[in-house]
């Protein structure tokens, strides 16, 4: 489908608003051009001196047409307002709505300012679509007919000499405008969403270009995009400014012609003198009509363009095939691998290359191997953010593809490297686990993970506000909240990627207390680098470049003299 037959579509729900706030702006229009007519003859009425009676008509006339105007004024703005909000904000819930399914793994291609720019911007532009595009076409072929009738109810001519000179403001100038601008509108839609993206990836990244020293490239960058979108401002400002003399010089001449043709009119007697000026101005302010046409295609191509780049996103077909009906419930939570094979995309490598294994309910497994092995691979399988071509993992008997993303994920615990802590208090961030938690679960969990008493001493205690991404928190505090978030979702089966990396020798040792202790009980599987504690496994599992390379007991492995003991000999040197 076109694009903008899609935006139709989106928009359609709210057609009668919109064919009510257009019927409204005729009529604004319509009491315009009556109030200058009726003015115009009670003012060359009046200059002849005939009884006030006489003048009642117009005099009513014009008292009508002014109040009228503002009155639909008032409603069309009003309603048409009303609907745009409408409108943008179905766009913004069916623009979310769609991006949910996609993410991760469909949403990794875009920078989040991008995505930032394209809900917020974008989905902006759109608004101009009713109100300056689909629109003042309308208002204006109405007023045309209206005053054309008018027109032409006295002299036909008057009317045909109308019809050309709003014809070439509404169609040819508009059309010399587009020629001019073609490619401004999506050019300056782009480069508005480049600066954005930029500027949240610098006000992200502050720390990281302060450290740097990157911070004068960096406004570089961003003064070379504003001054890129100034220049496309200006080039618009000036195209309209020529359109809107051309339209005024249109306007004047209608009104010159009008006054040329009907003054021979008056002289032979056809036309009464009086109406002269009633004609005249009343085709001059029909002009008003035609005052925004120059900008539609402007705006056209702006809310196109912004358009596509929302259904680009859209239109992305998720990473994860959903089957229809119910998911099944697994009766024990052993995971089974076996020829497992996957890759990111058709035409990349294979990160994962025929794994088998078995993870028994309630066993530990770990997992270990040089980086880039596809060890997180698997947790994005296990998750369901990708699935895998090849092969079969099932939970307790059950295929993963079987259960719905949101179901599986009700099962699993994830503790990664990059615990991500909402700007909230600690409260909200635990209760993100767990929304039911009550007043004893709380602490209890953050005593397992041993952090509550550090979340005791806090100033506001539970209700403390962590920061964005949890900056006011250290390293191993992160951890210890991920591993009370994991403890009160209570998951039969939990996922530890590297839960530990990046932590000190001595926080490592108390945080892993505390990932003991989780472990208690549940399917596990450990991601390390860190070749230690790992006596406690049941089996590991060397990974390299997406195979398994050697397998079982720490003991045996260590023997054995392969990659393992290579690995473990650089950890623990002699
Ligand atoms: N979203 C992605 N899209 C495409 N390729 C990816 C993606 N994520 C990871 N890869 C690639 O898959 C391979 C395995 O990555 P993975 O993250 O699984 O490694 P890893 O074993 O966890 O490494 P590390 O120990 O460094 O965490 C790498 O070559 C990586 O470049
Ligand atoms: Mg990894």
């Amino acid at each position: 489908m076109k694009t903008w037959a899609r935006l139709m579509v989106l928009i359609a729900p709210y057609w009668k608003s919109m064919l009510l706030a257009t019927a409204l702006s005729f009529l604004t229009v319509a009491s315009g051009i009556g109030l200058m007519a009726t003015s115009a003859y009670l003012i060359a009425g009046a200059a002849l001196h005939p009884p006030v009676l006489e003048l009642m008509e117009a005099i009513v006339g014009v008292r009508f047409f002014g109040i009228s105007r503002a009155v639909f004024r008032y409603l069309e703005r009003y309603f048409a307002h009303d609907a745009t909000f409408r409108v943008l904000s179905r766009l913004r819930v069916w623009f979310y709505t769609a991006l949910e399914p996609l993410a991760p793994a469909r949403l990794m291609e875009y920078r989040s300012g991008e995505l930032v720019s394209r809900i917020v911007a974008d989905v902006g532009t759109l608004e101009q679509f009713y109100l300056r595009v689909l629109a003042p076409p309308l208002v204006a072929l109405l007023v045309l007919l209206a005053v054309f009738a008018f027109l032409a109810w006295f002299e036909l001519r008057l009317a045909l000499t109308l019809l050309f000179f709003f014809l070439t403001a509404a169609v040819a100038v508009p059309l010399g405008v587009r020629a001019l601008s073609r490619g401004t509108g999506r050019r300056m839609v782009e480069t508005r969403s480049a600066l954005n993206a930029q500027m949240v990836d610098t006000i992200q990244g502050m720390t990281e270009i302060a450290a740097f020293n990157r911070a004068g490239r960096q406004q570089e960058q961003v003064k070379a995009l504003s001054g890129k979108f100034m220049d496309l401002q200006g080039r618009v400002a000036g195209i309209r400014g020529l359109s809107a003399a051309l339209t005024g010089l249109l306007m004047n001449l209608t009104m010159w012609s009008i006054l040329l043709l009907a003054i021979p009119l008056v002289q032979q007697g056809k036309l009464d003198g009086v109406y002269l000026a009633m004609l005249a101005l009343g085709a001059l302010s029909s002009f008003e009509a035609v005052l925004p046409l120059p900008m539609v295609f402007q705006h056209l191509e702006e809310s196109l363009a912004a358009a596509r780049r929302l259904f680009a996103v859209t239109d992305a077909a998720p990473a994860v095939q959903e089957l229809p009906g119910p998911s099944p419930e697994p009766r024990s939570y052993d995971l089974r691998v076996s020829g497992l094979r996957f890759r990111y995309a058709p035409d990349e490598p294979r990160v994962l290359d025929g794994v088998n294994f078995v993870l028994p309910g309630g066993g530990r497994l770990a997992i270990v191997g040089p980086s880039g092995a596809g060890k997180s691979t698997l947790v994005n399988l296990f998750l369901r953010f990708w699935d895998y071509q090849e092969g079969s993992i099932s939970l307790g008997g059950h295929e993963l593809k079987a259960f719905s993303p949101d179901d599986l994920r009700r099962y699993i615990s994830v503790v990664t490297q990059h615990t991500y802590l909402f700007n909230a208090t600690v409260r909200e961030n635990l209760l993100l686990a767990q929304p039911g938690a009550g007043e004893k679960e709380l602490p209890r969990a953050a005593r397992e993970a041993q952090i509550h008493e550090f979340i005791q001493s806090l100033p506001r205690g539970y209700d403390t506000y962590v920061g964005e991404k949890g900056y006011k928190l250290s390293g191993g505090q992160c951890q210890r909240l991920a591993i009370a978030r994991a403890l009160l979702k209570n998951a039969p089966v939990l996922l530890l990627d590297e839960a530990t990396a990046g932590l000190d020798p001595v926080t490592e040792l108390e945080v892993m207390e505390s990932i003991h202790r989780l472990m208690e009980g549940r399917t596990t599987l450990v991601i390390t680098h860190r070749l230690t504690g790992l006596e406690r496994m049941d089996e590991i599992l060397v990974f390299e470049r997406g195979r398994i390379v050697e397998r079982g007991r720490h003991r045996d492995l260590l023997k054995r003299g392969g990659l393992y003991r290579s690995m473990w000999e650089l950890q623990n040197p002699v």
